[in-house]
């Protein structure tokens, strides 16, 4: 059967240029894109009409267990398996900017950051897992011993700014907050997903600074040269996930292959 992709959070930004990127490169592959208001999103409505037949697109609020739940159930019946998937989904802070002290933190402004930002990709985990592990390993390189073959892959987007070794700036505690959070999950996805037979390649990836809504309050403070166009940052990214095998597992990788320090 052909590879199957899924991508959370594909409306715009870096989920939408994943799914263009693998229906224009991955001629084999059936495209899942995901996102909360199917009817709004009219780029995701364009490329499916440029695409006939090859991406599917659902309705899913990562924020809502009953949508994953239900997403799951969907792809099951259609697919049978996932080989990939990339949880995109994201958010700087409800305010659309980071705090910059203490005294911009609120409690709501926190708990729905992490909610979007680290709650949601491991409930996608918990759901999609079964499906990844019926996976072909369509995505990734394996290794040639038999036993360290993978199934599926698991890519959570994550930014530098999670990393708690690489903080020497502070502020935006949300954001950073969650990303930490996040690469925990990737890691502790890593080690459960990892055991026994079939095996469930996990990692969280740093798309460097990319020109998208998320980055555009501070493109200003960003050189020209280090504000990476969509296209440039997935296909870095697309170069490491076709790389990835078991023994690259549980890490967090930037758009260039270099690890980051959690
Ligand atoms: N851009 C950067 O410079 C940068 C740097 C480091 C890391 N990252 C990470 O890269 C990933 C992609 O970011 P981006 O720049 O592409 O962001 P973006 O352009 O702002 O897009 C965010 C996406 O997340 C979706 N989303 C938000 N809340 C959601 C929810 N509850 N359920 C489902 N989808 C939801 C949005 O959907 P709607 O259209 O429905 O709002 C949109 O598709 C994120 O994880 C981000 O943290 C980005």
């Amino acid at each position: 059967m052909a590879a199957v992709a899924l991508v959370q959070g594909a409306s715009r930004g870096l989920g939408f240029e994943f799914c263009r990127y693998m229906l224009l490169n991955k001629p084999l592959a059936a495209v899942i894109a995901t996102c909360r208001n199917p009817d709004g999103a009219q780029h995701l409505a364009a490329l499916a009409a440029q695409h006939p037949g090859r991406i599917t697109v659902m309705k899913l609020d990562v924020n809502r267990e009953d949508d994953i739940k239900r997403a799951a159930e969907s792809v099951k019946c259609a697919f049978g398996k996932v080989d990939l998937i990339v949880n995109s989904s994201a958010m700087l802070h409800p305010s659309g900017k980071g705090e910059t002290s203490l005294r911009d933190v609120s409690a709501q402004g926190i708990i729905s950051t992490l909610t979007t930002n680290t709650v949601g990709p491991l409930v996608m985990a918990k759901y999609f897992a079964p499906l990844l592990q019926k996976g072909t390993g369509a995505f990734g390189q394996q290794p040639p011993e038999k036993a360290k073959q993978h199934s599926g892959i698991i890519v959570n987007m994550t930014a530098r700014v999670g990393s708690i070794g690489d903080n020497a700036l502070g502020g935006w505690y949300s954001y950073r907050m969650s990303k930490a959070a996040l690469n925990m999950a990737t890691r502790n996805l890593s080690i459960e997903l990892g055991r026994g037979q079939t095996k469930i390649v996990c990692v969280s990836l740093h798309p460097g600074t990319v020109n998208t809504d998320l980055s555009l309050p501070y493109h200003r403070n960003v050189h020209k040269d280090k504000l990476f166009s969509t296209e440039y940052s997935v296909q870095c990214l697309m170069n490491i996930i076709d790389n990835l095998n078991t023994d690259k597992t549980g890490k967090a990788y930037a758009w260039d292959s270099t690890e980051i320090a959690w």
